[in-house]
């Protein structure tokens, strides 16, 4: 009987033999869909069906229970299927690197290292080169030197749980070996596949029908990434440590030395780790690695710099998401020929109109490319981009493509210039580059007029609200919430908070939508409702204010404590741009007068209040943690003056903030203290003018001690 007929038999009416292909049959569908849902997000079947799949399983193997197979799906409920993989926490965020791209930047890069020490001319300074490998990076948990879990970077605060799959890594060892090994480490390194490794999965892949990976990277990704270690196992992946989250201690001072005591405990680390004394041996480096390139087995895709005194590492400290004591000097974009199909025009959350160009697919450094970004009007008017034309691509790592000119000779007769719409595509608005007032430019960017009444913009705005540093909303995706919107469910920020009542009055209801069931349905429901309190700071970038991202969200959130006493004070900015709250604003440190006056313009715009006043009905804000609260400076509003001999002004700062104090740039009423340097001026008379208190250097480093 053929397999089609089988599954119309009742279970009930089953012979063993016909019970034992069925069970074979329904445990490599089940699996097969497993593998779509959680490894790729990209299911084939609605929940329904898949549930009546386990369902099926279960009800044979009640009835046969000494058919049951090892690998029996119901072997896993519980675990893997139904939940994915587990979430870890890094303790030590797993952060970015800053790019470099021309030797120009690298000269700068080592440059503004040495400002900010305030290394003097000969002082040495050095840095560490080694290969920036083109994989995932994971952090690996050893605890009294047996490894206990495994985290992929996730969003750099929490990752997934992989451990299982990488105890199959033959070349990550289960224990660590020497008398060195700290008590407990995060062992922080990239995973990848080498290129025969590559080329034989794929070969193998082809010859089963399975998905052939455009790269090593994504085949090391979806390697590391199955629901079954077992899978993994046959996956060959490799590994290099180059760093650490969390550490009890360390055993040597310097980078290169921790890196090397790594490969003393057994684990592999890049041959090819270099030293270096300067900005010129780094690009030597440089050069020498990107012509060793292509005869190396793995792929990179540029050279890590990092400074390799630990001491020098720590007073650096981080800006925004990456160190300041590391860059990543990344290799030329590929590039390759193509023709343009068209120029589509896509609306964005501030309403800016923006040029997407669709190309013949064509395949660039290994990926198939067929979107490059035309960035605005000027550039293609600039580029003299027409349809039709044939034209240049680069893609250089993870940017978007880009079309770098055009191939005038083969330029097909009759091909006209473009002409950029005046209108919005989507909602039919006038389009209008706005000219500054005072310096009398005009905005490279075209924008919609149509505010919120543009659906392109009402969606992209929502897409904004839910997205990865926002409200995080797990099952909310960006074609979700554009389905909803489109379908009249969710059209504000609040509205998702009203989903599941909206459901139960809606025709189709959630559960019974293509690719949703119950389950999905209610978990969806209960990551909304996990979101209703948030952090202060996620709510303002979640807000989708011009010029706003994370790092200036955070800024305002810890400057101005809660949501009521921020919107206060920006409505009242919005309304005076010559009154107190706008100059308190742009007094703040890493505010500037282009943020402040979107910040202020937003709160201008009646439509944005309403926006919040629904919010504030159905969700609760909570502070951010300060850097650090307890520290005696926590909370406090410092203006530093004058030149300071023991440290530079930017790391002078830099501890500030990194101690919880807030920095401004005035001082007013509302400054704690003045800390001033030698040659203080008018921010010192000011100070006393108003009773600030003023601080010696020396009295700032006792009361942050040092
Ligand atoms: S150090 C604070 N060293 O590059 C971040 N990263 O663009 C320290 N990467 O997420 C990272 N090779 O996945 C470092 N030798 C190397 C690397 C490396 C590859 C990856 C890593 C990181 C990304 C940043």
């Amino acid at each position: 009987m053929a397999d089609e007929d089988l599954r119309k038999i009742d279970v009930e009416a089953l012979t063993p033999g016909q019970a034992a292909s069925e069970l074979e049959r329904l445990a490599r569908e089940i699996a097969h869909h497993d593998a779509l849902y959680y490894a790729q997000d990209n299911p084939e079947i609605s929940d329904a069906a898949y549930d009546a799949l386990r369902r099926r399983n279960e009800a044979i193997e009640a009835r046969f229970p000494e058919l049951r197979r090892a690998d029996s799906p119901s072997e896993r409920v519980g675990m893997a299927p139904s939940e994915g993989f587990g979430k870890i926490r890094h303790r030590v965020a797993m952060l970015s690197l800053d790019n470099a791209f021309e030797d120009e930047d690298v000269v700068e890069f080592v440059g503004r290292v040495r400002r900010f020490l305030g290394l003097v001319e000969d002082a040495p300074l050095e840095l560490v080169a080694e290969p920036k490998i083109d994989g995932l990076s994971i952090s690996l948990r050893y605890d009294r030197g047996r490894f206990v879990e495994a985290a992929t970077r996730g969003d750099g605060t929490q990752g997934e749980n992989v451990t299982a799959n990488v105890l199959t890594i033959k070349s990550i060892p289960h224990v660590l070996k020497g008398k060195d090994v700290p008590e407990t480490i995060d062992i922080r390194g990239e995973i990848f596949m080498d290129h025969a490794d590559f080329q034989n999965l794929n070969v193998q892949q082809a010859a089963s029908g399975a998905k052939i990976f455009a790269n090593p990277r994504n085949a090391a990704a979806g390697s590391l990434r199955q629901l079954d270690p077992k899978l993994t196992a046959k996956r060959p992946l490799r590994f290099f440590a180059y760093g650490w989250g969390e550490a009890s201690s360390l055993p040597t001072e310097t980078q290169s030395g921790v890196v090397e005591a790594m490969g003393r405990w057994g684990l592999p680390i890049n041959p090819r780790m270099t030293l270096c004394a300067g900005a010129e041996e780094l690009l030597a480096y440089y050069q020498q690695l990107a012509m060793d390139r292509a005869r190396l087995d793995y792929d990179i895709d540029g050279v890590v710099y990092k400074v390799n005194r630990l001491d020098y590492q720590l007073r650096l400290g981080f800006i925004s998401r990456s160190p300041r004591w590391a860059t990543a000097h990344k290799f030329p974009a590929e590039q390759a020929m193509t023709i343009l199909r068209d120029i589509d025009i896509q609306v964005g959350r501030t309403g800016a109109l923006t040029p997407v160009a669709k190309l013949e697919p064509v395949t660039v450094g290994g990926v198939v490319v067929s979107n490059a970004t035309l960035h605005n009007e000027d550039e293609i008017a600039r580029k003299d981009i027409r349809i039709g034309d044939t034209v240049v691509v680069q893609r250089a790592g993870d940017v978007i493509p880009q079309i770098v000119s055009v191939v005038l000779e083969k330029r097909p007769e009759g091909a006209e210039a473009y002409q950029f719409p005046k209108v919005c595509p989507v909602c039919g608005s006038h389009a209008v580059r706005e000219t500054d007032e005072k310096s009398g430019r005009r905005d490279v960017v075209r924008r919609c007029t149509g505010g919120l009444i543009c659906e392109a913009q009402q969606v992209e705005r929502l897409k904004h609200f839910v997205s990865r540093n926002a409200f995080d909303i797990e099952g909310l995706g960006e074609k979700t919430i554009a389905a909803f919107h489109r379908d009249g469910l969710i059209q504000s920020p609040a509205d998702i908070f009203r989903l599941q009542h909206k459901d139960t009055q809606a025709d189709l209801k959630i559960e019974e939508r293509e690719g949703w069931g119950p389950q999905s349905a209610q978990k969806l429901f209960a990551s909304i409702e996990a979101r209703r309190e948030i952090g202060l700071d996620r709510f303002i970038y979640a807000l989708g204010i011009r010029h706003v991202g994370e790092t200036t969200a955070k800024v305002l959130a810890r400057s101005y404590g809660t949501l009521e006493n921020f919107e206060a004070q920006m409505r009242a900015a919005g309304q005076d741009e010559a009154g107190e709250a706008f100059a308190d604003l742009v007094n703040i440190n890493g505010i500037g007068k282009v943020v402040a006056e979107a910040i202020a313009e937003f709160f201008a715009e009646p439509h944005n209040i309403e926006v919040l006043r629904e919010l504030h009905k159905e969700v609760r804000t909570v502070p951010v943690e300060t850097v650090a609260s307890d520290t005696a400076v926590a909370g406090k509003t410092v203006v530093f003056t004058g030149s300071l001999e023991k440290m530079t002004r930017s790391e002078a700062k830099a501890q500030a903030e990194r101690l919880g104090a807030k920095v401004a740039g005035s001082v007013s009423k509302k400054t704690d203290y003045v800390v001033a340097g030698a040659d203080a001026g008018s921010k010192l008379n000011k100070a006393r003018e108003l009773g600030v208190t003023v601080l010696s250097e020396d009295d700032w480093l006792g009361l942050t001690g040092g």
